[in-house]
């Protein structure tokens, strides 16, 4: 039974957990021998980090950032830094993984801050695309799922804080919005 204020599960977890082996598969042989680091967009990559990383079987290493939107629900682009990186990742080959991609300002705003930090590379590793929404133009090399023009939650995406704990991706009702 999912729980009371999701309208429909949109994806399993079931679904969810295969396709993020297939993702791990991919990213050990792209990645092979090179000096690999996750950089994790908290909080909403908190469960999709930690079930990827499960499957890599390469050395790598995991960082974490974590924005903040100046004001809203709705993504302005204006982001502030509010836990940076510990790592230094200059020359490092970075995988960037978030949640979700919407409107795609926030992950615009993170590409541009993280390329100043030369490192060799950087790709956008995320679980959910809606491509529908977007604003700016991202270059996505691995997406889990494309998903509708519909507020979701659930495996790491919340709303108001609450749900990451759901082990699928569902949509929330429109009376617990
Ligand atoms: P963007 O800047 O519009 O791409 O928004 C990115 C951020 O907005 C994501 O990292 C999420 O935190 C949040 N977000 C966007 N859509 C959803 C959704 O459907 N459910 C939960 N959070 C979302």
């Amino acid at each position: 039974m999912p729980h009371k204020n999701i309208e429909e599960i949109l994806i399993p977890g079931n679904r969810i957990n295969k396709r993020v082996v297939a993702i791990a598969r991919k990213i050990s042989r792209d990645y092979r021998n090179k000096d690999l680091v996750f950089v994790g967009v908290l909080k909403g990559c908190a469960l999709f980090l930690s079930d990827l990383i499960k499957e890599i079987n390469m050395d790598c290493s995991v960082d974490f950032i974590c924005l903040s939107s100046y004001s809203g629900a709705q993504s302005t682009g204006v982001v502030r830094t509010i836990l940076d990186l510990r790592q230094n990742i200059e020359n490092k080959d970075v995988l960037v993984v978030e949640d979700i991609v919407d409107s795609g300002l926030t992950m615009n705003y993170l590409l541009r801050n993280l390329k100043t930090r030369r490192p060799r590379s950087i790709r956008v590793c995320t679980l959910l695309d809606k491509p529908s929404c977007r604003k700016v133009s991202i270059p996505i090399a691995y997406a889990g799922f494309k998903i509708p023009n519909k507020f979701v939650v659930g495996y790491g995406l919340d709303h108001n804080e609450l749900y990451r704990n759901l082990p699928y991706i569902g949509v929330l009702k429109n009376s617990a919005i």
